[in-house]
């Protein structure tokens, strides 16, 4: 292992310029975005990250900028095509409709599929609540389509020590949401024998590999540099400094030594949203120092908030999203009380000058969860057109997520402590790859 960096009193500059080397073009995909990520723009509107999303447009964040100051490469056409020549399959409408647009090394992981060379998925989810909304479904809908394109192994991460850090939840009380939030979790539908979930303060003391990754992730991870990331300050506690190795540790293989043995040499593949992006710019960044691949990521933007894509949303506020806990009527009632329309003030008018897709939250939330193209285009033309009333693409809307809302209640429903257990124990997970050891 490479040794750990020279700890110096180098201003925050410089400490950004260190943790920019992410931005560089990687070994592993030399296509990928060589833009810096230092913030040479000067009009601020958007800020992303871990814990804070803003944006002043009702549009919602600016993709390209976003992508540009990451230092990320677009989801572009000719890598979605390369994704459904390697799997045979259309893409996911996440995919086809650029709510996931951003990307690390996704090239680089269909090449070593097209290979046979093995790889695997990893994401998360910090339970800091335990009504999640329809938006936190997102990158487990997407996870679960890879996971059955690809047919890999999947590790999902719940920090609930996170959570105790940041929100000053008890150990009992995080690990407590952490299994209601598995039972959503598995309620995506994931195959148990391909998928481990588990518990931060649960697995810490089940597998020493793991805490053994977090400590060689950690030698290499100056406090200046975390500053940099994450803009911790002198007051913050010791452990949000020394968190986000925990959060980069699931990237080596060899945390999972029931599947993967001592093996840190097989790559994963993270799909998130593009707050977390942060954490993974540093497990990328000393990846060589630690001897693992560094991890390809899938970026999604951010689900918006009914009031609109500008107000944040909050698992404490009820009336800014629909829950997966909400009844038939009361999302009715949420999504015609609340949900921010690009209509015009009277019928008169928007017959005249038709609807503003761009700002419309009922249309915004059917771009996540209408599956039909070409359904989805004739919404969005008869909306502009004045034709189709606000009221009736609320109505719409309103009839989707009340079939999703329900189907998922069903399945969570089922969902027993019996199969909570057998998903957060730790063992051996298929694979269509002969995993070598
Ligand atoms: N920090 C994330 C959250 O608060 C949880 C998380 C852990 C995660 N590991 C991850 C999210 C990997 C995406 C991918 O939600």
């Amino acid at each position: 292992m490479g040794d750990v960096a020279v700890e110096s009193n180098a201003a925050i500059s410089e400490a950004v310029a260190e943790l920019n080397m992410d931005s560089k073009p990687s070994v592993q995909d030399p296509t990928e975005n060589p833009t810096p990520n230092v913030a040479e723009d000067d009009d601020e509107e958007d800020f992303v990250d871990p814990w804070t999303v803003k944006t002043t447009s009702a549009r919602g964040i600016d993709k390209a900028k976003l992508i540009e100051r990451f230092g990320s490469s677009k989801i572009d056409q000719p890598l979605l095509e390369k994704l459904e020549a390697v799997t045979g399959k259309k893409c996911h409408r996440f995919l086809r409709r650029g709510l996931f647009f951003s990307h690390r090394d996704f090239n680089w992981i269909l090449s070593r599929y097209e290979k046979e060379e093995p790889f695997y998925l990893y994401t998360g989810r910090g339970p800091s609540s335990d009504s999640m909304h329809v938006g936190h479904l997102i990158p487990f809908v997407m996870t679960k389509w890879l996971q059955d394109m690809f047919d890999v192994p999947l590790v999902i991460q719940l920090t609930d020590d996170e959570k105790s850090l940041w929100k000053g939840l008890s150990r009992k009380e995080a690990m407590k949401l952490a299994r209601e939030n598995t039972k959503d979790i598995i309620a995506c539908g994931f195959d148990v024998d391909k998928t481990f979930i588990f518990s931060d303060y649960q697995y810490m003391g089940q597998r020493p590999e793991f805490y053994g990754n977090i400590i060689d992730i950690q030698r290499c991870v100056t406090f200046n540099q975390v500053k940099g990331i994450f803009g911790f300050g002198d007051s913050d506690c010791i452990g949000k400094i020394a968190f986000p190795a925990v959060q980069a540790a699931p990237a080596v293989a060899s945390s999972f030594p029931d599947t993967f043995g001592e093996n840190k040499s097989v790559p994963c593949l993270i799909p998130c949203a593009i707050d977390q992006d942060p954490y993974f710019r540093m497990t990328r960044d000393v990846a060589p120092r630690v001897g693992f691949p560094k991890p390809a990521l899938l970026h999604s933007t951010f689900f918006p908030a009914l009031q609109g894509a500008q107000c944040k949303m909050s698992a404490s506020d009820e009336t800014s999203s629909i829950f997966l806990t909400d009844t038939a009527k009361k999302i009715k009632t949420k999504i015609n009380k609340y949900a921010f329309s690009g209509g015009q003030a009277t019928v008169e008018e928007h017959r005249e000058i038709g609807g503003n897709c761009d700002v419309d939250i009922a249309y915004q939330y059917l771009t996540f969860f209408l599956e039909d193209d070409e359904e989805l285009e004739q919404v969005r033309q008869d909306y502009t057109s004045g034709k189709l009333l606000t009221g009736e693409l609320k109505a719409k809307l309103i009839g989707l997520l009340q079939e999703i809302v329900a189907d998922h209640q069903k399945l969570r429903a089922e969902v027993t402590e019996d199969v909570i257990d057998e998903f957060m124990r730790p063992r051996k997970l298929k694979s269509r790859f002969e995993t070598k050891k």
